[in-house]
């Protein structure tokens, strides 16, 4: 029997609709529009991509990127603690939109806020 993965529970319907969803704020955001390209469409196609393998669907950005090594891929761009709380807060707003809710979405941003923690690589004063 299959596993029943948060994947399968949010569907990727509405996964795809929370992706293009963040992504429009992100493109507005003051402290994100500096370090993402002016056209978002490839960085959430591959964001569709990694997603889905991040909450246990098929491993879709790892059969076309290799490894996601998400530290290093992100190592180019100057991640400050206000860029992650950015990125965060444009989630938070884009799972209010799809109306995504409950412990489902409460564990899935538990794990967002450790990954973008992760990401941080840029002492604030240095931007
Ligand atoms: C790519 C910023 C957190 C997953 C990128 C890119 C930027 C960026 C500027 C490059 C976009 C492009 O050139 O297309 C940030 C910032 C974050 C953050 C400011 C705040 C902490 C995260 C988190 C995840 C994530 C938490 C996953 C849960 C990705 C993926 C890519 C990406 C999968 C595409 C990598 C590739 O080129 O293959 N991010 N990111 N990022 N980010 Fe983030």
């Amino acid at each position: 029997e299959k596993m029943h993965t948060p994947f399968d529970a949010i569907g990727e319907e509405k996964l795809h609709q929370l992706i293009d969803a963040f992504y429009l704020r992100v493109g507005q955001h003051p402290d994100l529009v500096p370090i993402f390209p002016d056209d978002l469409t490839e960085t959430a196609r591959k964001q569709k991509q990694f997603l889905t393998q991040y909450l246990g669907g098929p491993p879709l950005y790892t059969s076309e990127h290799g490894h996601p090594m998400l530290r290093a891929r992100h190592i180019p761009f100057p991640i400050t603690e206000t860029r992650a709380r950015a990125w965060l807060s444009c989630m938070d707003s884009a799972m209010d939109e799809i109306g995504l809710e409950g412990p489902l979405r409460e564990d899935f941003f538990a794990r967002l806020v450790l990954t973008a923690q992760h990401m941080i690589n840029t002492p604030e004063n240095d931007v």
